[in-house]
């Protein structure tokens, strides 16, 4: 199975996926890596990893209908099995969302249904919540609200920045997008009327 990864910037969960196929815990091909930014490391990192790397940025385009349509035909040349949105801080119209029904992933730094969007770790340390944590989710037209597949969670510390919270959440998302990719590619996690559903066959 190969997947087409999405980035904006760092490209760390790219780079856990990356690792995951190279030790063999994660079977799949990355077809190609999409960055919508142009000083995008994880640009730098696919390179490294000889994956084929393009930059489309969307300040080329005068609206997000035709930036969205651009994406997809990069996307739909490599045909791959599934599309994995790694820190792409874009939001998707609902036509390219649909036309990836049950075949695309969003990891998001926070216990979904809780903080949806932007500044989550922020959020978090002025609730003074106890804990925080992150969410492997499918893609559906409502922003970070598709079926959460798996989610892991960190303690909050009093003293903690939010530099600190973002770098312990960040370990868990390593850990836990390329197994939910393996998941995926071995045919063991669909979408079915909008719920995450595993070992389906098995059942
Ligand atoms: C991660 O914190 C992820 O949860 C969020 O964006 C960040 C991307 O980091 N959606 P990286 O580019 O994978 O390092």
């Amino acid at each position: 199975p190969s997947i087409c990864v999405l980035i904006s910037g760092n490209g760390s969960n790219l780079q856990a996926m990356i690792d995951a196929i190279a030790t063999g815990k994660l079977e799949a091909k990355i077809a190609c890596v999409i960055s919508n930014r142009r000083d995008a490391y994880g640009l730098v990192r696919a390179e490294a990893a000889d994956i084929p790397a393009h930059c489309l940025e969307h300040t080329a385009f005068p609206d997000r209908d035709s930036y969205d349509k651009a994406l997809m035909k990069l996307i739909d040349k490599y045909k791959p099995d599934c599309i994995a949105l790694a820190g792409f801080m874009r939001i998707l119209t609902d036509d390219f969302v649909n036309h990836y029904a049950g075949k695309m992933f969003n990891i998001h730094p926070s216990l979904l249904p809780k903080y949806k969007g932007l500044h989550t770790h922020r959020q978090a340390l002025e609730n003074g919540d106890q804990e925080h944590g992150v969410s492997v989710h499918f893609v559906t037209p409502e922003l970070d609200g598709g079926p959460v597949v798996i989610q892991s969670r960190v303690p909050v510390f009093i003293e903690d920045t939010e530099e600190e919270l973002a770098a312990r959440v960040q370990e868990q998302e390593r850990q836990i997008y390329p197994l939910v990719l393996q998941w995926f590619c071995k045919g063991r996690l669909v979408m079915r009327e909008n719920e995450a559903i595993m070992d389906h066959q098995r059942l």
